[in-house]
């Protein structure tokens, strides 16, 4: 399929490896020059294991390419993949104003059907901003899918290739059946493909980030009262994590939670969570 996936940083960039790396072909857009400029000498700005060589085969194979003209991706693919930042605000919310922008350069250059999909995490709801940006700008139809992405940084391409489940916020059947074309490579373990309306696909992608930072959470509290009552945190866990109904995963204490762009919270040792999770 002709893919374009706009932002190629963290998650662009191993979305777009991997759906190559399928046999799709992806034109890759920044508008970060400097990065298109670098990406095309061979420089990947992230490390993950097994990402450079894929990237430079499948440019090799003239399967990926590289640009930071918009025009170009849209003229050139059925599905729009919006990958771009999503950063917190001073005050918690997050910065759309990213994919608003992308939203707005689609509906300028699009001149015949496109699928749009959202693959960047997006307060619920904007599914219906970025579509009435577009239809408020342009007569050519376009559906719309979240497409929300779990990967972890640290074993991207590994999540994405073999990803637990792949959820399609899309009410539109046909849609879901190209949807599902696409990602039927990635779905060789198991076919957990979700199919879900855009806006409950949103709430997804909160709901497991903020599970998966509760049970963090949850357990640096318990750390301390152990530390407080003479208990051993290890075996709690232990204990915890054997039930069934709880399981093991996420279950460790630590420094909190984040990435490359979480920040401690003022005068305390915790850590919040920016964009990325
Ligand atoms: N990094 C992760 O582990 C992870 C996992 C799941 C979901 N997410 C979500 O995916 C989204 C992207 O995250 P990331 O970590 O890849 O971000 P990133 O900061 O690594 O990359 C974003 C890219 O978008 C580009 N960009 C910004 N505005 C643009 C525009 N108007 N046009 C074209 N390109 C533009 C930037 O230059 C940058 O290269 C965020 O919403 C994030 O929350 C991230």
């Amino acid at each position: 399929m002709q893919i374009c996936v706009v932002g190629i940083g963290y998650v662009g960039l191993v979305t777009s490896a991997c759906l190559a790396e399928a046999g799709n072909n992806v034109v890759c857009v920044d508008n970060d020059s400097g990065r298109i400029t670098d990406l095309k000498k061979g420089v990947i700005p992230i490390y993950e294991p097994g990402l450079s060589e894929m990237v430079k085969r499948n440019e090799k194979l003239d399967r990926l390419e590289f640009t930071a003209d918009l025009k170009y991706g849209v003229d050139n693919s059925l599905i729009i993949f919006i990958a771009v930042g999503t950063p917190s605000a001073p005050d918690g919310s997050s910065d759309i104003s990213a994919i608003l922008s992308v939203a707005d350069g689609i509906a300028k250059y699009i001149s015949d059907y496109r699928i749009i999909a959202t693959k960047s995490t997006v307060p619920v709801g904007t599914c219906q901003k970025v579509t009435d940006i577009i239809k408020s700008k342009t007569e050519v139809k376009f559906d719309y899918v979240s497409n929300p992405e779990f990967l972890k940084e640290g074993a991207a391409v590994e999540d994405f290739m073999s990803p637990d489940r792949i959820i399609i916020g899309t009410t539109n059947h046909q849609v879901r059946k190209i949807m599902r074309q696409l990602y039927s490579p990635f779905m060789r373990k198991s076919s957990r493909i979700l199919f879900m309306d855009p806006v409950s696909a949103e709430m997804t992608k909160y709901a497991a980030n903020t599970m998966l930072a509760t049970r963090i959470s949850f357990m640096n509290e318990l750390s301390g009262l152990c530390e407080k009552l003479g208990a051993d945190i290890e075996l709690v866990r232990q204990g915890l994590g054997s039930d069934s109904r709880i399981g093991s995963a996420f279950l460790f204490p630590g420094v909190g939670y984040g990435g490359a762009l979480s920040e401690r919270y003022p005068g305390t040792g915790s850590y919040r969570l920016r964009a990325r999770c």
